[in-house]
This record gives C-alpha cells, structure tokens and sequence, in this order.
C-alpha cells in the first residue's frame, strides 16, 4: 500500500534567502501517528506549511492520499489533510467561534443539518460550546488555541498536523488536548517539544535537524537516549529534577 504522505527530496529557500529544507524525504503510512521533533529553527513548521499547498517546494515532489501536490489539486488536498498551526490568531477570522469552526464544511459544501452536527461534536470536544457566540478575538490565548483545533475537528480530514497544539495551555487543558490527539483515529503529525505529551500521543519520532530528517525512531528508543535528547534541544534534566523536589510538597 502506498503511504498517504509522500515526501520526496523537499528543498526551499526563503525570499530572504534563509534555507529552510535541504532535502527532506519521508513516507507516512495511514493510521501512524507522528512526533515530529529538532531543534527551534530546524524547519518543522516550514516542512508541513508544504503539505497543504501554502508554500510551494523549489524542488522535490510531494503527494498526499495519492494525488500529488499541484495547483489544480490542493483544494482536494486541504479536504484532505488539516492543520492547526502554531499560532491560532492564523486560523480565526471569523465573526464567532461558531462561524470559525462552521467556515470548513460550509466551503465543502456540505447539507445545513450535517455542518451543524459537526460544528456542535467539535465544539463539544474543544469544550468551547458556551464560547461560541463570541469573538475569536475577545478570547484566551488557550482558548483560541482550542477555538482552532476546533476548526479542523469539524472537517474530519484524513490527516491532522498539529503545531505545537499544547503550547501556552494550562495544565488541564494540556492532558485535555493530549487525550484527545491520543484517541483520533485519523493519521497524525505532532510537532511538540514536550516529552510527555509526545509519549501519550506519538508511537513514531522524527527527527529534524537543520533543514532535514536526522533520524526516525521509536518513542521508547528515542526517549532512553539521553544524549539523543540533549542534541535536539530536548533534555528533560531540569524538568525532572523540579518534579522530584515539588513531589515533597504535594
Ligand atoms: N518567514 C520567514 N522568512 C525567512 N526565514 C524564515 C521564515 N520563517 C522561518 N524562517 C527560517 O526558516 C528556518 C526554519 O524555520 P521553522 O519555522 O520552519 O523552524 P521550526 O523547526 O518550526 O522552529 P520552532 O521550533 O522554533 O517553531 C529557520 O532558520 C527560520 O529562521
Ligand atoms: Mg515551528
């Protein structure tokens, strides 16, 4: 069976000239559930803004669910494969929450009662139902950041890539959002430097390193190598040891 992500040989450069990808080639199979890591700068947010066709490669190819990535395919594509990315204030821009999380499967021309079932389950999820009359812009950071995963809850594409979906959240909401990614049955991309919301949601890391894929590894061997960890700016030491010394007082 073909993968449903196909990356093959991916390069950009950045107007200012900023190489971003030298080279990135990876294959995702339906189902898996990908933790993709490196370093800040290491070019994961540049690497999935190509998958849904907002920029274009310089060279190498991409296809996804079989069709290849090409002007006339990229609204097929984005039915396809949703991202929330790592600023929400990217993806609201609507009057209400509800029209955000509506804006989906109304351009895909979907029946009134079927958008609005949906619209209702993904609200429901992101526990933003009583929000949904009121203004993106009036919202928390973490509740925006909700309001836009909501955004892509409602389409039910194949694949969901998530940039940094726990960042700047409350603790609660943190293992909210991780239980939820845990239990999507669609195939995933996680891009997150939090070790334990990689743990519960990721089966599979890949690792990027300076425009390319360094390595890509189970998240048991990944997490067991220290050093591996420390390389790509994820050493948990300092976390660790404030857990050990905050356990004494609860
Ligand atoms: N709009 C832009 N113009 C020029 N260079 C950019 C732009 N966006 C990103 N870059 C550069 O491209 C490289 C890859 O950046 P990218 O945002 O993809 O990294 P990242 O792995 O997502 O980092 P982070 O963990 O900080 O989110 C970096 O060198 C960055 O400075
Ligand atoms: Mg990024």
């Amino acid at each position: 069976m073909s993968p449903i992500i196909h990356i093959e040989n991916l390069h950009f450069t950045y107007p200012d000239g900023t190489v971003a990808l030298r080279g990135v080639t990876l294959d995702i199979e339906e189902g898996e559930s990908i933790g993709l890591v490196g370093k800040n700068g290491s070019g994961k947010s540049t690497l999935i803004k190509h998958l849904n066709g907002l920029y274009f490669p310089e060279k190498g190819q991409i296809v996804i669910d079989g069709l290849p990535l090409t002007e006339e395919n990229i609204t097929a594509i984005r039915a396809k494969l949703g991202i929330v990315f790592q600023d929400p204030d990217n993806q609201l821009f609507c009057p209400t929450v509800y029209d955000d999380v509506a804006f989906g499967p109304l351009n895909m021309d979907m029946e009134e009662k079927v958008i609005a079932q949906k619209v209702r389950q993904a609200l429901k999820k992101m526990d933003l139902f009583d929000l949904a009359d009121r203004s993106p812009h009036e919202l928390s950071f973490g509740q925006r950041k909700r309001a836009a995963i909501a955004t892509i809850l409602s389409l039910h594409p194949k694949v969901m890539i998530f940039d940094e979906p726990t960042s700047n959240l409350d603790p609660k909401n943190e293992a909210v959002i991780a239980d939820i990614l845990a239990h999507l049955l669609c195939t995933r991309i996680i891009i997150s430097h939090d070790l334990p919301i990689l743990y519960q949601t990721c089966p599979k890391i890949v690792i990027m390193k300076e425009g390319i894929i360094d390595k890509i590894l189970s998240i048991e061997e990944f997490l067991s190598d220290r050093q591996l960890l420390r390389e790509h700016g994820l050493d948990f030491t300092f976390k660790c040891d404030c857990c050990h010394e905050h356990k004494q007082y609860v």
